[in-house]
């Protein structure tokens, strides 16, 4: 939430910082601000996207090798010019961008009123600020003394970089639960919440620790902790390139991810299957193999989409591990007294590998003795960073808000931990493991299948467009995936949409269904199959529209349903990968047709790093 750039070098800032925050702007989009240190500092914020910040300072002549930028996603105080960062402090010596909550504002603020600080706004960074040149100035120290004491003072999350009007060649960063990237180019430094904004500049970057400050000059780089303790820059090349964060000709990042699924599931499986597709290694786990082996349970803490990836791995690992499973809400988990047992394993998935309860969650069950195995897509983000082992399920960014490739490619990984964890405990039988391999394969050209149904699809979603409700109905493995084409809808066209087992409408939910009701009802071959047939008659009875997702070639619920879209078929345990995609193609075009914001749907950002 809330995306940082800043740069320090010979280059003119201010394009570095617009490009940086348009490529940030997934992870807050409510307002945006610049400063550019130069002859003093020069701010220019908005409310609105970048774009609005850019026609804003349009006709300022804005120059300045040294900068600072941010895009917000609000958390104290409503969207608004005045909240907008960066913030300034009352008598003019720091400038900030933050991302984070400061938790003990409301105190630090007081205190600092009482001093005779004023405020304008209503964010908890224009406390730091203050707090920081409070510092300064009563102490008579220098910026990173005052920005480390003040640090040590705050209770909460912090990504943030700050300027000094006495120090004007420097910039000084600080992370605590919200990530910084410093980039690092020729007699110059970048700094971003993520590698983004800075790929086309460098590909040499440092991922800050928890804790870290870093000093930047132009040609100087020095990184210590809070404490004053120096630490060792770690350089990394980053293995990000510019086409994967670009639109291409897509109209929007989320078609463009609905539509690499093939490959991005593709390179989620690729050299951990082997090539005759007979056995899965998973190179991330192999060192807490004894503990999957022997776990008496397994716990899942995710949140959102990723949740409901969890949810399907929860049931293949019953099913082929035989292992109990819990699936959990990380933001529930973290705040009650679970037990946990150091024989348990806990599994965090996360598309970004910052949401701030999953990290707490695994904080919490690390304490605790469990063996922790992260599932994530950011390489080098912060859940990868304090797990005991992981794999990275290898989508490529995703930057539209509502996830896509990130829950095919967390299910794939899942499916494949069920399917290996299950041979070697001696639950899953060799030939059914050659044969679900094989069909797990087989997945990305079957999508490339579903694809070719898009105008078909958008052809149905024209008919429902407008909406009120929608009830989306699943059994088994594709009860998950009926969640996941509610959340999918309801995000994105701002439609109230439900996901419902199947068998669970008839306590409660048929109550709902009238002429005007589109039920989406996921009706592959599988065991259920019978089951969810009478499920469709009883809607129909009542006049509910059914859209049915249903196995190719099935006459039966032609008959019943008053759309089919057909999806090839497939064994019954990797059915959710098939059939989310029509789900995620038809509230794409809804939303679409609405009018909506697809990428950035409104009150979202990417990466919840609040909680
Ligand atoms: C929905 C969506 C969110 C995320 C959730 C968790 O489309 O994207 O529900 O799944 O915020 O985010 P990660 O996976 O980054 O932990």
């Amino acid at each position: 939430m809330c995306g940082i750039v800043a740069y320090v070098g010979d280059k003119q800032a201010y394009p570095i910082l617009i490009k940086g925050l348009q490529r940030l702007e997934y992870r807050g989009y409510d307002s945006a601000g610049v400063a550019l240190i130069n002859n003093g500092t020069h701010t220019y914020k908005c409310m609105g996207k970048v774009k609005d910040l850019e026609a804003h300072a349009k006709e300022q002549s804005i120059e300045g090798h040294i900068g600072i930028g941010h895009t917000r996603w609000a958390t104290h105080g409503e969207p608004n010019n005045i909240n907008a960062h960066p913030h300034t402090s009352m008598k003019g010596k720091f400038t900030l961008v933050h991302n984070g909550i400061i938790e003990n504002y409301a105190h630090l603020k007081k205190e600092l009123t009482s001093r005779g600080f004023t405020f304008q706004s209503d964010t908890d960074t224009e406390v730091l600020v203050n707090l920081i040149e409070n510092i300064y100035l009563e102490q008579n120290v220098s910026a990173e003394i005052a920005v480390r004491v003040a640090l040590s003072k705050v209770i909460g999350a912090y990504g943030l970089v700050i300027s000094c009007e006495d120090e004007k060649d420097k910039l000084i960063a600080a992370r605590k639960g919200s990530p910084l990237v410093i980039g690092v180019g020729e007699s110059e430094y970048f700094l971003a919440s993520d590698a983004s904004p800075i790929i086309e500049y460098t590909d040499q970057v440092i991922y800050m620790n928890d804790e870290d400050v870093a000093i930047l000059s132009k040609d100087d780089l020095v990184l210590k902790n809070i404490q004053n303790d120096a630490q060792k820059p770690k350089i990394q090349k980053i293995d990000l390139s510019i086409d994967e964060i670009d639109k291409g000709d897509y109209e929007h990042y989320m078609l463009k991810e609905i539509y690499e699924q093939p490959h991005s599931i593709g390179d989620t499986f690729r050299g951990r299957i082997s090539i005759d597709k007979t056995k899965i290694f998973l190179g991330g786990i192999i060192d807490v193999m004894p503990k999957l082996n022997q776990a008496k349970r397994i716990i899942i803490v995710a949140c959102g989409t990723s949740w409901h990836a969890g949810m399907v791995g929860e049931y293949l690992f019953e099913e082929y591990a035989r292992v109990p499973v819990e699936v959990e809400y990380a933001s529930e988990f973290r705040y009650r007294n679970p037990v946990i047992n150091p024989d348990d394993v806990l599994i965090a998935i996360s598309q970004s590998g910052e949401t701030a309860d999953t990290l707490a969650a695994i904080k919490m069950a690390k304490e605790k003795g469990a063996t922790i195995i992260g599932i994530c897509n950011v390489v080098g983000s912060s859940i990868p960073r304090e797990t005991h082992a992981g794999v990275y399920t290898h989508a490529g960014p995703e930057i539209g808000v509502a996830s896509t490739k990130a829950f095919s490619s967390q299910v794939t990984v899942l499916t494949m931990m069920a399917f290996m964890i299950g041979r070697k405990r001696g639950s899953l039988y060799d030939e059914l493991y050659k044969q679900l391999i094989h069909e797990l394969t087989l997945i990305p050209e079957k999508i490339e299948i579903i694809l070719k149904s898009d105008s078909y699809i958008k052809g149905i979603a024209e008919l429902y467009k407008n909406a009120s409700n929608a009830l989306y109905l699943g059994r088994g493995y594709l009860f998950p995936v009926a969640l996941e084409g509610a959340l999918k809808l309801k995000e994105i066209s701002y439609i109230h949409a439900e996901g419902y087992p199947a068998a669970e409408m008839k306590h409660g939910p048929i109550a709902l269904i009238d002429e005007n009701m589109p039920v989406f009802v996921l009706a592959t071959k599988d065991k259920s199959y019978e089951k969810i047939v009478s499920n469709i008659q009883e809607v129909k009875a009542r006049n509910g529209k059914v859209i049915a997702i249903v196995t190719e070639g099935d006459e039966t619920i032609k008959k019943l349903a008053d759309h089919v879209i057909e999806v090839p078929d497939c064994h019954e345990a990797i059915a959710p990968l098939l059939t989310v995609v029509p789900l995620q193609i038809i509230s794409y075009h809804i939303a679409v047709m609405r009018g909506c914001d697809v990428d950035q749907p409104r009150n979202l950002a990417k990466s919840v790093t609040v909680e």
